[in-house]
């Protein structure tokens, strides 16, 4: 365990925002993490993992404990499928990788997301078809007032686009400390039908795909249109795809009929944001230090600035120029810290 009195926070967000924090901690054990949760100086921290959804907005007034938790290991299998737990200090794409090398079928289009794997059921992290809600098993929790252990399973963490119990009812009230899957051991049921996923299976020479080429189709793909944050500081999507009423579509649509749009159920179609962004002048457009990527317009990135005020300044001018061009509320996708 590392304790430090003041730290910089800017290598632990993948914007690569230099904020910082009065206190930080670094905890590899459930145990060490119990024990400074009951400390009085931690009681408010901010709970930390590879920091690529998070905005330091401004310096930090209240300490971080940032989770390091290692291990993987099954720890309960029938012949069809097998329970996988991964330590919530895991990193995310290690996961995956073991998963492929074990032959355990399900995470494969989760292949290359940053960030590790406690933070995971946090905003249900999907990709490519499939989301992290679809392999659950449970999570083990700590209660950060009381430092009791207590299981959730897939009901109790009210999974939903981007978003879960945790991110609202439940906000900073668990640390999840590990995840467990439960992935398939034959019979993988592939998913290759989301965007260009089968086209880059092809052009891969790829006929009869196994879940590694799957998993090398989504890195590929990923590889093409997202920047990588360790040369240029983002955080992914920066905004959700908006949800909206269909009646709202079909009155944008008759405006702008080439506008994408994904019905998600008899109710409500779903906008890409980059679209809306794209239309609304910001792709690929530089702000001083910020701006939206060139190839990915829902992505903000961080062009050489240590500033979160000025980066969030940017998602606030983005958000006021696509409510004024189609009258829809961008909601940020990353967490805004302050
Ligand atoms: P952090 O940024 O450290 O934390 C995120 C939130 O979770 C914070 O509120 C934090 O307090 C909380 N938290 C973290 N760990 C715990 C814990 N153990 N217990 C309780 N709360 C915790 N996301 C997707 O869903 N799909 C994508 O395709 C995708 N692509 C991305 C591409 C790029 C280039 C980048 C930079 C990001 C992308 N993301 C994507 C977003 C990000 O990778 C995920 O949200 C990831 O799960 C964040 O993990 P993290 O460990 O970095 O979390
Ligand atoms: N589009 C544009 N211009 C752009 C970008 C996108 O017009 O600059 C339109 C195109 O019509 C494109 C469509 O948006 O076909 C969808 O784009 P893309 O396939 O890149 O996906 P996305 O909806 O922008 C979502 C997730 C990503 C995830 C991908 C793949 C959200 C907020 N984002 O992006 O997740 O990797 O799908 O499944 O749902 C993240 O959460 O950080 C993230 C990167």
């Amino acid at each position: 365990m590392k304790k430090n009195d003041k730290v910089s926070l800017e290598e632990f967000n993948t914007f690569g925002v230099a904020a910082s924090t009065p206190l930080f901690v670094e905890v590899t054990s459930s145990l060490a993490l119990q024990e400074k949760l009951k400390e009085d100086a931690f009681k408010d921290a901010l709970i930390l993992g590879g920091g690529s959804n998070v905005l330091f907005v401004e310096n930090l007034s209240r300490p971080v404990i940032k989770i390091s938790i290692p291990g993987i290991r099954i720890i309960n299998e029938s012949e069809h499928m097998a329970i996988v737990s991964a330590g919530a200090g895991v990193v995310w794409h290690d996961l995956v990788m073991w998963c492929i090398a074990n032959d355990l079928g399900g995470i494969e289009n989760l292949s290359l997301i940053p960030g590790l794997v406690g933070a995971a059921p946090i905003q249900n992290i999907g990709a490519y078809g499939v989301e992290l809600s679809d392999v659950f098993y449970d999570a083990v929790c700590i209660n950060r007032k009381t430092g009791e252990s207590r299981i959730f399973s897939a009901k109790d963490c009210a999974f939903g686009y981007r978003d879960s119990a945790f991110k609202n009812d439940l906000k900073d009230a668990y640390v999840v400390t590990a995840v467990r899957l439960a992935l398939t051991k034959k019979n993988h049921r592939l998913k290759i039908d989301y965007g260009n996923v089968k086209e880059t299976l092809t052009q891969m020479g790829v006929k009869k795909p196994n879940i590694g080429d799957v998993a090398k189709a989504v890195v590929q793909i990923r590889t093409r249109k997202l920047p990588d944050p360790k040369k240029l500081g983002n955080a992914g999507s920066f905004f959700k795809n908006p949800i909206v009423a269909q009646g709202e579509s079909a009155r944008l649509l008759q405006k702008y009929p080439n506008m994408p749009h994904y019905k998600i159920d008899g109710a409500f179609d779903k906008i890409p944001a980059g679209w809306l962004i794209e239309q609304a002048g910001f792709k690929g457009l530089k702000k001083g230090k910020v701006g939206m990527h060139d190839k990915q317009a829902l992505v903000l990135v961080n062009y050489g600035t240590s500033s979160g005020k000025s980066l969030w300044a940017h998602a606030k001018l983005v958000m006021e120029g696509v409510e004024k061009k189609f009258g829809i509320s961008l909601e940020p996708e990353v967490n805004l810290i302050q």
